[in-house]
């Protein structure tokens, strides 16, 4: 692909236009969990800005998610910005420092610890971010309004922690927060956070704002909304409540084997079943103004449930409101949560005063239940409640569905293995209101459908070989092409493009030797058939490439990109050595520039409850994918936040499964509507902890799997059909899920019908993290014979793997060349269509 390098170092018109989009987008994505009508600001004039994310904003997370950007606005400088003389500097300057020396002593202590252990520096310290200190300056900046920026950041294979200076606050913040609120005439609280901190200490405080991590305009972002430019018209995407609480808490972490025990009852289907307080609910956010919501009328037809709502602005600024409707399901041989979502809307601006009727539609079959014992998923008899409000907790009952008699929407074969416990049920399962007037449902109008699951097809006979351009000519098919191959071809084409020797780190999200920074790419060992490779960078905040690179025999190459504090672990000799071309080193015209613009994060996109929006992001960074000549964007990741104590909860969208699916199915509608770019929806499943992210078992039950840690996959993979899918590092019931023919063939593809290619997460066949775990690594021959299409980014041992496979029926994964032709297939069809 000849590809449009860009040797200016000047801003570009499209990194302008990206930025003032997502600066107009990101409102959206903020939630107002407090306000007493301190918010707006009137903008202007002396203020004093405090806290951790004042001037150490923070832009998204740490780890392959981190978008490597040329400047991104902190909210001091936004603040600045919108016209307000900062009247702290000198608390700034003074945290600056204390954090600075907190960060340089625990990355020393990291340092310190891997020489001793003999492990490499970048693998002991990913993720982990250095405590917040403890300090004392004085709050004297002047003027009479204060905002406090609590800052937190996390990432890439590290968990949070549920300790004071990450989940909850730490002593300093509390005093000094509720210092300020008296101090101060008017005092906001900012949260720029990626996902919940504990706020019941400070929950007195009159304004809250969530910000969250909003890209590369964050500072300029929350000025806006701080000043009163634009209004945040954000809901919460997971309940927050103290970390105690989660029913996901309590065995949280552990290295080796994870219980799902809490079953399908995770976020506000725990809370709102066995009836536990909150400090705020899922769906949760105000605005500037207020809204009426009132419910209209409940219909159904042809298998299809209709609401309509109608919500008219009562406050006096305009505002959004997101209609969310819920149902409860009647517990039968199968318990049932309180309620779960069942679809959601989210209004035009509406002005002071005016209304919108909504309507939102959702089939009777999606309020079914998975029966392990039947295989299949029911409707139990009786009556639906359907509820219609504007947070989880806030809803009124605006009718009721009646089922006369058992359903069975769908039979599928049973998968996953067994967890090893029974599930947690709530005493007598959900008591739904049954009022008169129940709709009777005409269950004929259900169909039942029967999964039809496919064999391994026919090995292809042996052929001459014969070139890509003969097949993109159309005078040889794809099946000859793959017939013509040898065995160790087809074994490269199932692997990442790779090195035959070199460090397994700089493979790790640089693996590509045609776009500087970008993770990965398809095989390079091929090149005699004239077959072309696709290039795949990280997500999901935006593209993430090398921010320079210079062109060396026709190979790109850029600086290793570290990400967050992490270069502290190293020497400045080290980073020197470890640093890409500088351009001062370079000829006039031998340096390149990819500056890329950063998105909001996944849990910022969501809690804007706006598909549209979602699709707006995907959209941008489809254009810079185009840009760039990047193919498959390693992104959405849109795994359950089953616990705030997830170190990628801020990568992802939400507890709740259709908004998570809907989300990911927006941002692939973005993208992939640009020709030949395609998005991979990752981790592919039950990826929900850091600890030990290699070797991590998830032990879930299959009732759990199908209603919570599949279905926003599958709701994606049905809306919107992503050309690409990431299996996770972990094991799912003890087998690597990259080796699960189950997830991956019968599920995924006969199910639901995926038609793309299915990746590895990086390395998970030659495991980066501490030996001596109790689970092996993955198996690459393993990964084929399952129909993982792609070991990424590709080890020699991968190879080695397949065609002793191939050659061995003793191996644990033993293949026939049909099952490597089948995986080839399916990488050749995606090149087909791509490059
Ligand atoms: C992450 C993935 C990422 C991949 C490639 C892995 O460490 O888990 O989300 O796409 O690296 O950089």
């Amino acid at each position: 692909m000849e590809r449009n390098r860009i040797a200016a170092q000047e801003v570009q018109p499209f990194e302008q236009e990206h930025t003032a989009k997502v600066r107009e987008l990101a409102p959206e994505c903020m939630v107002l969990l407090q306000n007493d009508g301190t918010l707006p600001l009137a903008p202007g004039g002396k203020l004093a800005l405090y806290g951790s994310g004042a001037r150490g904003t923070i832009k998204g997370g740490t780890g392959s998610g981190d978008v490597n950007v040329r400047h991104f606005v902190n909210v001091e400088e936004g603040l600045e910005n919108a016209g307000f003389q900062i009247t702290t500097k000198a608390w700034l300057d003074a945290y600056d420092q204390a954090v600075y020396e907190a960060k340089k002593a625990f990355f020393a202590g990291l340092r310190k610890q891997a020489d001793e252990l003999g492990v490499n520096p970048v693998m002991l310290s990913l993720g982990k971010a250095a405590p917040e200190p403890e300090y004392e300056f004085p709050l004297d900046g002047e003027g009479d309004t204060a905002v406090y920026v609590l800052g937190r950041i996390s990432g890439e294979g590290s968990d949070r922690q549920p300790v004071e200076g990450d989940i909850k606050l730490t002593k300093t913040e509390v005093r000094d927060i509720l210092a300020l609120q008296e101090r101060y005439e008017k005092f906001v609280l900012v949260l720029n956070v990626g996902g919940m901190v504990d706020l019941e200490p400070v929950k007195g405080v009159p304004a809250i704002l969530l910000a969250g991590q909003l890209g590369t305009p964050t500072g300029d972002a929350v000025a806006d909304v701080l000043t009163g430019r634009a209004y945040p018209s954000g809901k919460l995407t997971m309940t927050w409540a103290p970390i105690e609480d989660y029913a996901s808490t309590e065995g949280f972490g552990h290295p080796d084997d994870t219980d799902y025990k809490e079953g399908i009852y995770v976020g506000y289907r725990y809370f709102d079943t066995f009836e536990k307080a909150v400090t705020y609910p899922f769906g949760y956010g105000m605005g500037y103004t207020t809204f009426d919501v009132q419910a209209g009328t409940v219909t159904v037809e042809g298998g299809t449930v209709s609401v309509t709502a109608s919500v008219t602005n009562t406050g006096g600024a305009k505002g959004r409101e997101v209609v969310q409707v819920y149902y409860s399901a009647p517990a039968g041989q199968i318990d049932k949560p309180r309620q779960e979502l069942a679809g959601y809307k989210k209004t035009a601006e509406l002005a002071p005063g005016q209304s919108e009727t909504v309507s939102i539609s959702f089939p009777v079959a999606d309020m079914a239940s998975y029966d392990p014992a039947r295989g299949a998923w029911v409707l139990e008899p009786g009556v639906y409640a359907v509820r219609v409000g504007n947070s989880s907790q806030n809803t009124c009952q605006s009718g009721a569905v009646l089922l006369e008699e058992e359903v069975l929407t769908e039979k599928v074969r049973n998968f996953g293995g067994d967890p090893g416990f029974a599930d947690l049920k709530p005493e007598g399962g959900a008591a739904a209101e049954a009022p008169a007037g129940a709709i009777p449902v005409d269950t004929s109008a259900i169909p039942c459908k029967e999964a039809v699951y496919s064999e391994l097809p026919e090995e292809l006979a042996g052929q001459d070989p014969c070139t890509w351009q003969e097949v993109v000519n159309g005078e040889k098919t794809l099946e000859d092409f793959v017939a013509g191959l040898t065995d160790e071809q087809l074994a490269c084409l199932c692997i990442g493009a790779y090195k035959d020797s070199g460090d397994l780190l700089e493979v790790i999200g640089n693996a590509s030797s045609q776009v500087a920074g970008a993770a990965g790419e398809t095989t390079n060992w091929l090149q005699e058939t004239g077959l072309p490779g696709l290039v795949m960078a990280d997500g999901p905040a935006g593209l993430r490439l090398s921010v320079q690179y210079t062109v060396e025999d026709g190979n790109a190459k850029g600086g290793t990109s570290l990400s967050g504090d992490m270069f502290l672990v190293f020497t400045p000799e080290e980073l020197a050595a470890m640093a890409g071309p500088q351009a001062a080193d370079q000829e006039p015209g031998e340096t390149y520039y990819q500056y890329c613009v950063a998105i909001p994060v996944g849990t910022g996109i969501a809690q804007s409850w706006n598909d549209q929006l979602a699709e707006q992001c995907g959209s941008l960074v489809g254009r810079e994918m185009e840009q760039f000549g990047i193919h498959i964007w390693l992104a959405p990741a849109l795994n359950i936040m089953r616990s705030p104590l997830c170190g990628r909860d801020y990568e992802y969208y939400s507890e709740d499964p259709l908004l998570s699916g809907r989300m990911a199915a927006g941002i692939t509608r973005g993208v992939q509507a640009r020709p030949g770019r395609a998005t991979t929806i990752k981790h592919y499943a039950c990826n929900n902890q850091e600890t030990n992210r290699y070797f991590s078992n998830s032990n879930v039950s299959e009732r759990a799997m199908r209603e919570i840690y599949l279905k926003g996959f599958e709701i994606c993979v049905k809306e919107a059909q992503p050309y690409c899918l990431m299996t996770s590092y972990n094991l799912v019931n003890g087998e690597h899920t990259c080796n699960r023919k189950d997830l991956m063939s019968d599920v995924l593809r006969d199910e639901w019908g995926f038609a793309g290619v299915v990746m590895t997460d990086w390395l998970v066949t030659g495991g980066m993290g501490p030996r001596g775990s109790k689970w092996p690594c993955a198996s690459a021959a393993g990964d084929v014979k399952g129909g993982n299409d792609l070991t990424m980014p590709g080890i020699p041992s991968d190879k080695a793997d397949i065609l002793a496979a191939l050659n061995d029926p003793g191996h644990p994964y033993a293949l026939t060349r049909a099952h490597l032709q089948q995986c080839a297939k399916r990488v050749l069809e995606m090149i087909q269509k791509l490059a």
